[in-house]
């Protein structure tokens, strides 16, 4: 599975301590979108570039940091395709899994420690879709997409 991943300077720290993480797991693939230091930058660019990502299918999943990880949540959401998840623990990130198929994790630097951080990333990661009704609703939410981008599935 590859995993793209980026931040802006409020998460920069985090992603950094993330990718390390990322790293020890089993065939896993990491692919750095950047930002790549503290220096002030706007989190949409950050978003569309690992949504894009995974819209495109490069990816098969992305992670987002910004400061709360509700920015770079909401720009990521705007590419047709993604299903990005502001989670603050375990609990939250497993059901972004198993009940919404979300395709991209997003937390805050500046809401959780690191730990709680990686134990989202766990658990995000290693949790399958749980299909059956709520493959039915995530359609609609799909639908709705379709309806305001009628002309468009993905970032291309
Ligand atoms: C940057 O200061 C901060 O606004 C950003 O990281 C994020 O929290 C926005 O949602």
């Amino acid at each position: 599975m590859k995993i793209a991943i980026g931040s802006d300077h409020a998460g920069y720290e985090l992603k950094s301590e993330i990718i390390k993480y990322l790293n020890t797991f089993d065939g896993l693939e990491i692919e750095d979108h950047g930002t790549y230091s503290d220096q002030s930058v706007d989190y949409p660019d950050l978003a569309l570039k690992v949504a894009e990502a995974v819209a495109r299918g490069d990816a098969q999943r992305g992670i987002v940091i910004c400061g709360t990880g509700i920015g770079i949540c909401i720009a990521a959401n705007k590419v047709p395709g993604i299903r990005a998840a502001t989670c603050h623990d375990k609990y939250t990130a497993q059901m972004s899994r198993e009940h919404n198929d979300a395709n991209i994790l997003a937390f805050g630097s500046r809401v959780i420690p690191a730990e709680t951080a990686k134990e989202l990333v766990k658990v995000f990661v290693e949790t399958d879709f749980a299909g059956d009704r709520h493959a039915r609703r995530v359609n609609k939410i799909s639908d709705i997409e379709k309806k305001y981008n009628p002309n468009k599935t993905c970032c291309r």
